[in-house]
């Protein structure tokens, strides 16, 4: 099938949307990564099955009118937590870690007779939840860019087509100059989603406006940040919605040729990826004179080798050229010296999901979410130390309280909220103060805040995290990152793990805390790139916000949170050993001994605090101080 003209897209847009709303039920299995690794494919195939062997299975191509029921593997429902998940519709019902040997059920109950299968339903304080719309966990949510994911085959261009995918391009091609697609861009207020918040219309002026007239258009999906998965469920789950936004770009900016850029440890998202660039170009969407309009645009996939300093935009661009992914130094600035040293438009995956939106409901729409500085919605990954991990989309100004637990649902296991950590690596620590919890999420009030937005990735951490060894574990990862490139980044992150490690292993002191407070305010104003600049945030936040945690740590030689073993006693409560010897035979390295029937005793000089004892001890008569 190739789409000629507007005309076209429009009556099969008609077409498909009709084959949609003919199909009696539609049951959606989650098809994004973590539910396949939860054995979603399996479901997928044995419910296929059943609806094949005893019912009427819809067919996958809407151009046949079908009154079938279709079985789809759609992108991230987002409901990570409680994967694999399975969405039947028109009912609305979502089912929970669903097992193949659900699958009986969910045919004979749901599919043939219409009923919920409450068993695999969500429970919550006692309440139980049918439609995916009631629960809790999606009720705060504003789905705008991940409208999509969940709720449509993540593989099939007809689908997204019928739910008004690439109409946009129409009103672009038909009525608008590029200038005014980057107006209207800007007028938006859309800031660039992969960390910055730069603006993106004004980015796209910035290419337009160059003489040169070979231009580009990246899509940066390398998404490095620990915890971090937002741009790999958009890339899944709706692959479309970013080469249709890609495509605006290329129209706006003047350019006629995109690479998307994705770490090779997403394959399905790659594959994904691949397949709705074929469907698109043998539809017509992608490739010359698309839908007649004069306007080309190509579109390729680059796999990057999974370093984080790929994200950055002069390394990306540089390993896309098959060169080794360094930062070089700015400027010039990509807008004007990016890919192959032309000017280049690079945006994050979830920015250009954005834009499809902003072009076909316009500026006015789009700026009834978030807040003025920062419009629109922003996804998260919600994880750690929270009841609903998963994937999120909140307007802009959200806060953090109805995040973590609105939404998120509070901390499991009664203990106490403690800090978020926001932003990745680059990003910093948030308390549980009320004037953190109840700051708006936007761009600006983070980084007043000290942390930035970053990417997405959202870590919820409760009462028994310990804050240095938070900013030890990201400095270890950014200091594993660093390219090497710059004195300051490889010396100061590796000078500043050092000091952490030192103050987690009971041997620091008062003046590596200004030691550490130096080096991290050299590294940031002095790093090349931004990820040395950056680098130091999970130590300057947690300094600000948990000096007393340090201290603790240096002066009382103490770890408040018990985490840090090295500042741990282990000891055997007299009054509860029963002399049973399990922990002495339990003990590698032989430090506990004593005479059956006796309290036994441990050699503090010989024990290694592996806590090995304290698990074997029925009577829990052994504990860490
Ligand atoms: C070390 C480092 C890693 C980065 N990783 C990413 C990434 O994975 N994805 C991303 O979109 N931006 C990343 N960025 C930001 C990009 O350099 C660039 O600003 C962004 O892709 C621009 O897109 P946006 O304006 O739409 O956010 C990274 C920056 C640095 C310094
Ligand atoms: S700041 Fe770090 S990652 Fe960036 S160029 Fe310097 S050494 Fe490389
Ligand atoms: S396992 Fe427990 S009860 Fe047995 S000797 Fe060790 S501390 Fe005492």
């Amino acid at each position: 099938m190739f789409i000629k003209t507007y005309a076209d897209l429009e009556a099969y847009e008609e077409i498909f949307k009709k084959s949609l709303s003919k199909q009696r039920i539609k049951v959606l299995v989650c098809g994004g990564t973590g539910c396949v690794a939860g054995g979603s494919i399996d479901i997928y195939n044995e419910l296929t099955r059943l609806v094949n062997e005893n019912g009427n299975l819809a067919s996958v191509d809407l151009v046949k009118e079908d009154e079938g029921i279709s079985v789809k593997k759609s992108g991230c429902h987002g409901f990570c937590e409680a994967g694999p998940l399975v969405r039947i519709e028109p009912y609305n019902y979502l089912y929970l870690r669903v097992k193949t040997e659900d699958c009986k059920d969910i045919f004979d109950e749901t599919i043939v007779k219409g009923k919920p299968v409450e068993r695999l339903m969500h429970h919550e304080n006692g309440r139980l939840y049918k439609t995916q719309e009631d629960i809790p966990f999606y009720h705060k949510q504003t789905r705008l860019v991940l409208e999509n994911c969940g709720h449509m085959d993540a593989e099939n261009i007809q689908e997204c087509i019928g739910r008004g995918g690439y109409k946009s391009l129409i009103q672009i091609f038909s009525s608008m100059q590029p200038k005014d697609v980057c107006k209207t861009i800007q007028d938006s207020g859309l800031r660039g989603r992969g960390g910055g918040g730069y603006p993106v219309g004004k980015k796209w002026s910035q290419v337009l406006s160059q003489a040169n007239p070979v231009k580009y258009v990246v899509c940066n999906g390398d998404e490095g940040d620990p915890g971090a998965f937002m741009d790999r469920s958009i890339m899944e789950g709706d692959p479309h919605k970013i080469i249709e936004g890609m495509i605006i770009a290329g129209y706006a900016a003047g350019a006629h040729t995109g690479y998307i850029y994705v770490r090779a440890e997403y394959p399905l998202a790659v594959e994904r990826l691949k397949t709705a660039i074929e469907q698109a170009e043998k539809y017509g969407l992608l490739g010359k004179n698309i839908l007649s309009s004069g306007f080309d645009f190509d579109l390729h996939i680059n796999k990057g080798a999974g370093a984080f300093v790929c994200g950055e935009g002069s390394a990306l661009t540089a390993s896309i050229e098959g060169e080794r992914g360094m930062p070089r130094v700015k400027p010039p600035r990509t807008v004007e010296h990016g890919l192959f040293s032309c000017p280049t438009v690079l945006n994050n995956v979830e920015t250009f999901a954005n834009v499809p939106f902003i072009i076909s409901k316009g500026v006015d729409e789009y700026r009834k979410y978030g807040t003025k500085n920062s419009p629109g919605t922003k996804a998260f990954a919600l994880t750690g130390n929270v009841v609903n991990t998963g994937l999120i989309e909140v307007p802009m100004g959200t806060t953090l309280r109805e995040v973590v637990f609105d939404i998120g649902g509070g901390i499991p296991d009664g203990k106490r909220f403690k800090a978020v950590q926001i932003g990745g690596p680059s990003g910093g620590c948030l308390t549980f103060d009320e004037s953190h919890l109840d700051m708006s999420l936007s761009f600006d009030s983070l980084k007043k805040a000290g942390a930035m937005i970053g990417s997405g990735g959202l870590v919820v951490m409760n009462e028994d995290t310990c804050m240095v060894e938070v900013a030890r574990f990201f400095m270890s990862f950014t200091q594993r990152e660093s390219c090497g490139k710059c004195i300051p980044c490889r010396e100061g992150t590796k000078r500043m793990l050092e000091i952490l490690e030192k103050i987690i292993s009971g041997r620091g002191t008062l003046e590596d805390l200004e030691l550490l407070k130096e080096i991290a305010d050299t590294v940031k104003h002095t790093a090349l790139c931004g990820l040395g600049k950056t680098a130091a945030n999970p130590v300057l936040s947690t300094l600000e916000y948990f000096y007393d945690e340090y201290r603790s740590h240096v002066v009382d030689k103490i770890c408040p949170s018990k985490q840090c073993k090295k500042l741990m006693t282990i000891e055997i409560d007299s009054n509860l050993c029963r002399g049973c010897s399990k922990c002495a035979r339990n003990c590698p390295v032989n430090a506990i001994s004593g005479k059956i029937k006796e309290t036994f005793t441990i050699d503090a000089k010989k024990c290694i605090k592996c806590g090995a004892c304290i698990e074997s001890c029925a009577f829990k008569a052994i504990k860490e101080v």
